[in-house]
């Protein structure tokens, strides 16, 4: 398997982070795409330098560099992950603005039929972002939003980022044990 991870300027990082170090487990080689805003959050949010996450890609862009292969439809990908979605990436993806090499990437995925996964990280949401959010799902596109449960009762701020990784590997059908599956309630 090959996936795009498109790591965007949304509070979160550390789910993008966390996203790529999975796939790394999980032996799935990774195109991963970082706007600027991601780099000054990253710093901002984590004690991760970007040449550290660089590290987690088997293939590192430049979000400019919109010749890159993620930019055609004739490369061969198998889905692409924006995690965290900012709400400005996320409304570049859904109007269709494609000036970066990420927001290219979402679009071509798109166009090709295949798997978008999209984790929003904002709150309170507006209309528009709502809206934003409801044209991409209508477009075929899996809203995976950071919102994590508690009924696996995390221990930690980890598990809590766990279960929303966790829950986009689901959508592409990695293993992984990032949390307990719920079994229905324990009985007393
Ligand atoms: C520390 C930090 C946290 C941010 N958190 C969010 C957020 O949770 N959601 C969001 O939409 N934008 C957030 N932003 C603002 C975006 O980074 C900003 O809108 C940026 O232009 C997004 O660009 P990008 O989509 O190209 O990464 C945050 C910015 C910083 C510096």
């Amino acid at each position: 398997m090959r996936l795009l991870v498109g790591i965007s300027g949304g509070s979160g990082i550390i789910y993008g982070v966390r996203f790529l170090e999975e796939l790394k487990r999980a032996g799935v080689e990774t195109d991963l795409i970082m706007t600027r805003a991601a780099k000054e959050t990253l710093v901002l949010e984590t004690d991760y330098s970007v040449r550290q996450v660089d590290a987690l890609g088997t293939h590192v862009h430049r979000i400019d560099d919109i010749a890159a292969p993620p930019a055609s439809g004739s490369f061969r990908i198998d889905g692409m992950a924006v995690i965290p979605c900012s709400m400005k990436s996320l409304a570049g993806i859904a109007i269709g603005y494609e000036d970066n090499l990420l927001l290219r990437a979402a679009a071509v995925t798109m166009k090709e039929r295949r798997r978008l996964v999209i984790v929003p990280r904002e709150t309170p949401l507006n209309s528009i972002q709502i809206t934003n959010m409801l044209t991409l799902a209508n477009a075929g596109a899996i809203i995976v939003p950071a919102m994590p449960g508690f009924y696996h009762r995390p221990k930690s701020v980890e598990a809590i980022v766990d279960h929303v990784v966790g829950k986009v590997l689901d959508v592409f059908g990695i293993e992984h044990e990032l949390y307990e599956r719920w079994k229905g309630p324990i009985s007393t």
